[in-house]
This record gives C-alpha cells, sequence and structure tokens, in this order.
C-alpha cells in the first residue's frame, strides 16, 4: 500500500446490476466523492448494464438521486454536470448472449473518452453471476488488448463450502485469480485498516498480543435495524452467511494474524489464510443462535422461520500464539446498539498488592479498538483515586478518531476498495482460499441451525441478544458494550 497514491489512469467501470441499491447508496456516491475531490482522471466511464429500458439520461437521473441522497460529500451541481456526462447505460439481460458483444462495442466506440482498463463490478443478485462471468469471456472480454481488465464480485461468495469452490472455479474458468477482487466492506473501513497499523507500526502492543497476556477476545458487530426490505434475502442467509463467515472473520483474521513480511497483497493475505487454516472445528455447545421476537412477522420471512438473527461463537484458533484464548464473536440484529468493535481482555495481574473485599478480584485492563460509529480507541486500566488511602478507580484513555483528526469525516469504506481495485492492489480484498476456509469453518455451524441440531433462544428488540450469549462466556467474563464504555450485564 503506497502512503500517497498515484493518480487514476484512464478507466471504464460496467457495474451490473446498475439499477440496484447498491449502485444508488454506494457505489455512484463513491464515484461522485472522487470527482468531488479530483481523483478521477480525465478520461473515464461509469456504464450501468441492466434489465430495465432505461436511457443515458434516465441513468443519469436516476443516479443523481442517489448521490443527492446518499453521498458523503455535499453535493455540487457543477461537479456532477461535469460528472454525469461520463455516464452511460447499456440496457440488457445479465443471461442474453448478444448483451456482452453490444457491451464491448460501447467499451470500444471513441465517440466517448475510451480507454482498455477495465473493471466489471458485479452489484447483482449471486445468481446471475455464472452468466455474467460466462458470457464476458465468451465476448472476449475477460482480457483487454493494452490495459488491463479486472472483476470486482460482492458478498455472498457462495452459501456454503461446495457453492463457493463451484464459484471460485467458474471465475477461473474466465478470469485469472488476480483480476478477481471479492469485496468485504469491512476491510475497507478506516478503523479496520487502522488496526493493521496499530498492531504493526508500534512496538508495544504485539509482545503481548498472544496468550501469554490475553485473556479473551471479543468481536462484537451489533445493529439496531432488522432486515429491513431484504428479508427473502435474509431468511435464507441468517446472521451466519451474512455476518459470520465475511465481516466477523474478516476482522478475527486481521485481528489474530501473525505480521506479515510487507503490506501488500500477497503478504498480508497469506497471513490471514493461516488463521483461517488454523482454527479449531466450532463445537455445538460453543455457539448460541437466536432470533429477535417480531422477525417472523417481517413481510418477506417464513412464519415458521429457523433463521437466526443473532449468534455468538466461542472460536479457537490452534496455533503458537492462540492456544487456549477463546475468541468471542457476535453479531446480531435489532439490538440495543449499532456498534462494531474489538475488546482484547487481558489477564488480570497474578496478586495483588491491594486489599479486596470478599470475592472481589482486580479488573482486568481491556483495549477495545471501536470500529464504528464512534471510531476510536479505549485501554481500560486500575487508577489510584487521589487521597490519602490507596482506593482504586478503573479508567479510561481514549483515542478519538473526530478529535485527533480534526473531525475530517473518514471516507467511505467503498471509496476507498474502488481506489484500490482501479490501482491494482488487491491486498484488502479476499482471496479465492479465504473464502473456502471460511465456509469451511462455518458450515459446520449452520449446518447445526438448519438440523435443528441446537435450540433457537428468542430475543427481545432492543436487548443484547439472548442472556445464554453471556451464560456460554463463562466465569468472570462479561462482553463489553458501547465500545468499551461498559461490561453488559
Ligand atoms: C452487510 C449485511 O454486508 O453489512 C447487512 O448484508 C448489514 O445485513 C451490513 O446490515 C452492515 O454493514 P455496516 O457497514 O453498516 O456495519
Amino acid at each position: 500500500m503506497n502512503n500517497s497514491r498515484k493518480p487514476l489512469s484512464p478507466f471504464s467501470i460496467v457495474i451490473f446490476g446498475a439499477t440496484g441499491d447498491l449502485t444508488h447508496r454506494k457505489i455512484l456516491p463513491a464515484f461522485y466523492a472522487f470527482a468531488q475531490q479530483g481523483l478521477l482522471p480525465e478520461q473515464y466511464r461509469l456504464i450501468g448494464f441492466a434489465r430495465r429500458d432505461w436511457t443515458d439520461e434516465i441513468f443519469r437521473a436516476e443516479m443523481r438521486q442517489g448521490v443527492e441522497q446518499f453521498g458523503r460529500v455535499p453535493f455540487d451541481a457543477a461537479t456532477w454536470d461535469t460528472f454525469a456526462a461520463n455516464l452511460y447505460y447499456h440496457r440488457s439481460d445479465f443471461d442474453q448472449a448478444d448483451g456482452y458483444p453490444r457491451l464491448g462495442e460501447l467499451l470500444d466506440r471513441r465517440d466517448t473518452p475510451a480507454t482498455d482498463n477495465r473493471l466489471f463490478y458485479l452489484a447483482t443478485p449471486p445468481e446471475s453471476y455464472p452468466a455474467i462471468v460466462h458470457h464476458l469471456g465468451e465476448a472476449g472480454l475477460n482480457h483487454g488488448q493494452h490495459g488491463w481488465t479486472r472483476i470486482i464480485i460482492e458478498k455472498p461468495f457462495g452459501r456454503d463450502l461446495p457453492s463457493a469452490i463451484a464459484l471460485n472455479q467458474q471465475m477461473h474458468e474466465v478470469f485469472a485469480e488476480e483480476q478477481v477482487y471479492r469485496i468485504d466492506h469491512y476491510l475497507g473501513k478506516e478503523t479496520v485498516q487502522n488496526l493493521i497499523v496499530f498492531r504493526f507500526a508500534n512496538a508495544i502492543f504485539e509482545p503481548i498480543w498472544n496468550r501469554n497476556y490475553i485473556d479473551h477476545v471479543q468481536l462484537t458487530v451489533a445493529e439496531t435495524v432488522g432486515v429491513e426490505s431484504r428479508a427473502g434475502y435474509y431468511d435464507t442467509a441468517g446472521v451466519g452467511r451474512d455476518i459470520l463467515q465475511n465481516h466477523l472473520l474478516q476482522l478475527l483474521t486481521v485481528t489474530a494474524m501473525e505480521p506479515p513480511y510487507a503490506f501488500d497483497a500477497h503478504a498480508l493475505r497469506d497471513e490471514k489464510a493461516k488463521v483461517l487454516q488454523a482454527l479449531r472445528p466450532i463445537q455445538a455447545a460453543d455457539t448460541v443462535a437466536g432470533q429477535y421476537i417480531g422477525y417472523r412477522n417481517e413481510q418477506g420471512v417464513a412464519p415458521k422461520s429457523q433463521t437466526p438473527t443473532f449468534v455468538a461463537v466461542k472460536m479457537y484458533i490452534d496455533n503458537w500464539r492462540w492456544q487456549g484464548v477463546p475468541f468471542f464473536l457476535r453479531s446480531g440484529k435489532q439490538l440495543a446498539d449499532k456498534t462494531t468493535e474489538i475488546s482484547i481482555v487481558f489477564k488480570r495481574p497474578p496478586h495483588s498488592l491491594f486489599p479486596l473485599e470478599a470475592g472481589e478480584m482486580l479488573t482486568p485492563n481491556v483495549l477495545t479498538l471501536c470500529i464504528q460509529p464512534d471510531e476510536g480507541m479505549h485501554l481500560r486500566f486500575e487508577a489510584k483515586v487521589p487521597g490519602a488511602n490507596m482506593q482504586r478507580q478503573t479508567v479510561d484513555m481514549n483515542m478519538n478518531y473526530a478529535q485527533d483528526f480534526s473531525g475530517a469525516p473518514l471516507p467511505e469504506a467503498y471509496e476507498r476498495l474502488l481506489l484500490d481495485a482501479l490501482q491494482g492492489d488487491a491486498s484488502l480484498f479476499t482471496r479465492a482460499d479465504e473464502i473456502e476456509l471460511a465456509w469451511q469453518a462455518i458450515d459446520p455451524v449452520i449446518q447445526n441451525w438448519e438440523n435443528s441440531k441446537v435450540p433457537l433462544f428468542f430475543y427481545e428488540p432492543g436487548s443484547w441478544g439472548p442472556y445464554e450469549a453471556v451464560k456460554f462466556m463463562g466465569e468472570d467474563r462479561l462482553w463489553r458494550g458501547h465500545c468499551g464504555d461498559y461490561d453488559e450485564a
């Protein structure tokens, strides 16, 4: 990864599924933010590819709405007009073979700013991936004559190990792995990248980042929203496929990996893959599944749905560094708070010099990395209360992004990842083997749910999920809540 970015070369991006939510909410606003910041080259083109009978003008008007509604940067009509002149629409069904040579002609057309650097973005339902990839190959669009050709695909990458292997094979029949960029937008979050800087640009944390000093690690991805308008997808995916297999495991790998020899796509992803390889098979007793009360009444959800909307899992990494250290991962919808955080809970001091009440123990130090929304870090430790006796109090040392970096708004994850893909840096994208290893770890958990081998606990919306998720952590361990502000009871 470069410290300063090289300017972008001319490019064309084709967005499959251009009429969908992701294009409106994330992809176009990201490109518009580039336009506002002067990051786009003189020649570039965004081509929307979808079934709807739209024209270039309709596409531009629709995208404008998306950018105005969801954009991170303030909307400016003059910037928009210049930007919108580079937007085109290509109408075709994804499985209609002749749509692809026609796309090729559009890409080759010289009356628009043309370029041989091509990025295909699959922002479609996953069922369409095989047809699109196949037809791109058949039309010879999988490689350019003079420039590069890359393809971004969105999660879910399959719905279990066999389907992920099949999908990887289909991709590899047409594209080389180096051309494939699998997005997990969590890796594009500033604070996740900061975890890498924090661990490997400081000398004081790595020596204690192991089983000798760490009691356990907690990873939380909590949401207050329910399934919203996505019940059709969610009810077949559940939290296991939606968050655990990807976002949570990616956070786990970045937290637990060995130092890569360099920040590059090979070194980094090799180390992440090694963590996944070392995961101990997850036992049924080490999982808690929950569903929020009212989920079955959501439109599009089966009335007797057994789909979990909450999960807590205890995982172990069988390697030298992490032997015996439990990693507790949890995620859920309709929880008390929207927060993504990682807490490293250290072992208690081996002996107390200070008088303790019966049953009292010294409070463990906790380092909490708050990924969102209050991006920052908190180190909890014990301090002496001023006064004549040796009274202790737990205090926090805080680093806060908004304060320490002069309140500059953090870029959207998609901005970072799109820039990386345009510049050929795959470090923050998931490699084929990582995807398969992640499914290998999570498949048995999902199978236990689907075969009703583990109970499904119901929880109140607005709570922290079923109490079983606290009980299973064992004595003296509590989830940290709201970016380390408190221990949840
Ligand atoms: C997506 C999931 O990948 O991540 C959604 O499909 C979830 O269900 C979302 O709401 C959470 O992302 P973020 O960036 O809001 O934490």
